[in-house]
């Protein structure tokens, strides 16, 4: 109850309209931690902006309760993986695993459609505790907007024009104190 009075009063937009439809904080949040030691991604946090997912962003510039943190927060619906907020307009992933898509990983906001060839459900967390798509660890790409690196299903050594990518572990980190954000679209 006082997270939600804290996110309603820090947000200009949130009305009493903005309420959540449905309780979303039943699921677990969690933030993610890259994995790679040797790899300048190693600990970079994951990151979303722009529809997509990134690990190291230094400004996600989303609207967030607390607008210092620089890093998303998570949760997974019946396999399928969404942005945490306070608000009742949904942000949540697809995977695009099609020969043009590559293991593309966007996001969609409210009623927004994912592309032709997507898949929204197949997330889940693992017994060594690392975020998972279709039971494959995830990929990273360095050189991406703000010099953070992109984050990619597997599948494709090096996705969409990239080089240097690199396999990572999406380490979960579980919180209880979530950090309602509405990323950029
Ligand atoms: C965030 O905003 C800054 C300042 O406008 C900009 O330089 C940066 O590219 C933006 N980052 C993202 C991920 O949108």
């Amino acid at each position: 109850m006082q997270l939600k009075t804290i996110v309603l009063a820090a947000s200009a937009a949130a009305t009493a309209a903005a309420l959540p439809a449905t309780d979303s904080s039943s699921s677990e949040t969690f933030g993610v931690i890259s994995i790679h030691s040797g790899s300048a991604v190693q600990y970079q946090p994951f990151t979303a902006a722009k529809s997509s997912l990134f690990a190291g962003l230094p400004s996600q510039n989303a609207s967030c309760a607390r607008p210092a943190e620089q890093s998303a927060t998570f949760y997974i619906q019946d396999g399928a993986l969404y942005l945490y907020d306070e608000s009742a307009t949904p942000q949540e992933f697809y995977v695009d695993r099609s020969g043009m898509g590559q293991g593309k990983i966007g996001y969609t906001t409210g009623a927004q459609p994912a592309p032709q060839n997507a898949e929204r459900q197949g997330w889940a967390i693992d017994s060594n505790n690392h975020l998972q798509f279709a039971g494959n660890d995830l990929t990273a790409c360095p050189n991406s907007i703000d010099g953070a690196w992109s984050i990619w299903a597997a599948g494709v050594t090096n996705p969409a024009g990239n080089s240097d990518c690199v396999g990572i572990a999406a380490r979960v980190e579980k919180t209880s104190d979530p950090n309602g954000c509405k990323y950029t679209e």
